[in-house]
């Protein structure tokens, strides 16, 4: 069943659009709206304003516009009411009961909720004991397995598939959960062993990583195969809950293992997302880079590690993330540096990053002994590589200075290799060319913004006007009307999203958007419907004038011409 019209608009009606979208990027707040980086074309200033009254945002660059809804929608690629489901639950509205199905996956999650329930009862169960023990080993206390949802896969070949199929999901949901695998017979994939659930961008259960606990000849970690739901290139290990505190702290940290995510998180670090051990793809990049943030990449610290760091440091800085690195030491991974030292020093280090070109000097300098010529020789030309595939001069400069420095080197021998390359054209969504708009029509335009404003312009407007010569224009004002005459107000964002479906919204964003800063003055709107007026008087002249053409009765030449001069004063 839909979610009815008054449901929406009362989301719409509670939910504060600045909120709501600075839960997804940071927004500044500048005299009445607030500014942010737009995450719907390649921006770098903050192109984006959001309007809290009017409950509307408007990037000036790439011209999108739209509401609370549309900004959710597009911003996570999601259906409309998925996106309505989304405000709601950051607003604290239940939908009604009739409200189910607005995801197709939504069974799936279910089935994965309730697995992820009965994990962590089973974790506190007699057979969870010896799991329990480890975690508690690990330094991972009860608030960290409650807030993680941690639990523990019995030993039982098929728990999970009876506990499932008596509560009615079908096989084939749950064999796409990636929890249950047919071999002749049902049988449940994580058997004893610790279970994390992983979650999607928007929080919603998405599959497990499962651990052994106790010295076993297994794979130490057992995760969800790659299903509808659970693309490991797409998913990065809690990124649901670290977007806030990543953006209050401008800062994100990436480790490898959900362990160590776990841990930095534990110590207070709540900014830390997990690769979970794959490569980084340039959808977690993008990911990443939505949060308009700065990237802190700290990979275990040993060789796999440091491939790692150049491998998935080359894609974030492709992609143009603010990054840093991170090379902990006297540790494996974050999560033992953590325990070995503190969550201070390990801020101190964050504080400490180095730029992922330092990092690439480093690397380079590592396999060579620089006494001798052979590697220095190597050494200088692997630098110059690195700095033609660079086009910020500073960098080349102090760099070539510290080369020649420390080789005792001729400056112009290194600034002759170095190949001047033309700033890469960064891909900026063009402007879209606004449809030059005639007199007219602008004036049009604005006689519809201030009727989405405000019912008093549309009474207005039917006493005067009701007509528009032109079909698009009449049709929006006609779509403006009956929003009126159906819900007995209006409000320009309730009538976006009435009428997101229509053939006209795009027009109608585009009469909202260039007429966003427009004030409301009541002799200038009845200054404009008088002009229409007088376009409507053109447009019977001209009309007037082919039939004047056409006709040969004297008698009806004449009343013609009575009527053009009739309409020809009134313009004046
Ligand atoms: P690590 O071996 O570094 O694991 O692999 P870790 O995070 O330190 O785990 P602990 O501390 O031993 O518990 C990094 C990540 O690679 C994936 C996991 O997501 C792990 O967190 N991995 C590792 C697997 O998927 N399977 C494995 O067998 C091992
Ligand atoms: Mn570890």
């Amino acid at each position: 069943m839909a979610i009815s019209n008054e449901e929406i608009k009362n989301i719409q009606n509670s939910a504060n659009i600045a909120e709501i979208i600075s839960s997804y990027i940071s927004l500044e707040k500048k005299g009445k709206n607030f500014f942010g980086v737009c995450p719907f074309h390649d921006d770098h200033n903050p192109s984006m304003s959001v309007n809290v009254e009017k409950g509307i945002f408007t990037c000036f660059v790439c011209h999108k516009t739209g509401t609370v809804f549309t900004f959710v929608q597009d911003y996570l690629n999601i259906s409309f009411l998925e996106a309505v489901k989304v405000v709601a639950d950051k607003i604290g509205i239940t939908l009604s009961a009739g409200y189910k199905t607005v995801s197709k996956y939504d069974k799936h999650y279910e089935a994965l909720d309730l697995a992820i329930k009965f994990y962590q009862n089973n974790l506190k169960s007699s057979e969870g004991a010896p799991a329990r023990e480890y975690l508690k080993n690990r330094g991972i206390s009860d608030e960290i397995i409650d807030e993680f949802n941690i639990g523990f896969a019995p030993k039982n070949f098929d728990t999970i598939v009876k506990l499932l199929t008596s509560k009615g999901f079908d096989e084939n949901t749950l064999l796409e959960t990636g929890l249950i695998n047919r071999n002749n017979t049902l049988y449940d994939i994580f058997r004893d062993r610790i279970t994390f659930p992983i979650h999607n961008a928007r929080g919603n259960p998405v599959g497990f990583s499962a651990r052994i606990y106790k010295d076993v000849d297994e794979a130490k970690y057992v995760n969800t195969k790659e299903t509808v739901i659970f693309k490991k290139g797409e998913i990065l290990f809690n990124y649901h809950r670290a977007q806030n505190e990543a953006r209050r702290l401008k800062y994100l940290v990436i480790v490898e293992g959900q362990m160590d995510a776990i841990r930095l998180y534990a110590s207070g670090i709540k900014n830390v997302v997990a690769t979970m051990g794959t490569a980084l793809t340039s959808y977690h990049a993008e990911l990443l880079k939505k949060t308009n943030v700065k990237i802190i990449l700290c990979m275990d610290n040993d060789s796999a590690g440091e491939m790692a760091t150049l491998k998935n440091g080359e894609i974030l800085e492709n992609i143009g993330c603010d990054l840093s690195v991170l090379r902990i030491s006297d540790a494996k991974d974050p999560d033992e540096y953590i325990l070995k030292h503190s969550k201070e020093e390990f801020i101190d280090a964050i504080n400490h990053a180095t730029t992922f070109f330092d990092f690439k000097m480093k690397l380079l300098k590592k396999d060579k002994n620089l006494n001798k010529v052979d590697d220095v020789s190597k050494y200088i030309n692997q630098v110059i590589k690195e700095l033609n595939k660079s086009n910020d001069e500073v960098l080349i400069d102090l760099t070539v200075n510290r080369l020649v420095e420390e080789f005792n080197i001729d400056k112009n021998v290194l600034l002759n290799k170095i190949i001047k390359v033309e700033t890469p054209k960064i891909v900026k969504v063009e402007k879209t060319p606004k449809k030059k708009l005639s007199k007219n029509h602008r004036l049009a335009a604005t006689l519809l913004y201030y009727m989405m404003n405000d019912v008093k312009y549309i009474k207005l407007y039917e006493q005067e006007l009701s007509y528009i010569p032109d079909r698009k224009y009449m049709d929006i004002a006609n779509d403006i009307l009956a929003f009126y005459l159906k819900y007995n107000y209006i409000n320009i964002a309730d009538f976006i999203t009435s009428e997101i479906d229509s053939d006209y919204y795009s027009d109608v964003l585009e009469i909202i958007d260039s007429n966003i800063d427009t004030e409301l003055i009541d002799n200038e709107y009845v200054g404009i419907i008088n002009k229409i007026k007088i376009w409507i008087d053109e447009n019977k002249i001209e009309e007037l004038k082919i039939k004047l053409q056409n006709v040969t009765d004297i008698n009806e030449k004449l009343s013609i011409t009575d009527e053009i001069a009739r309409l020809k004063k009134r313009e004046v």
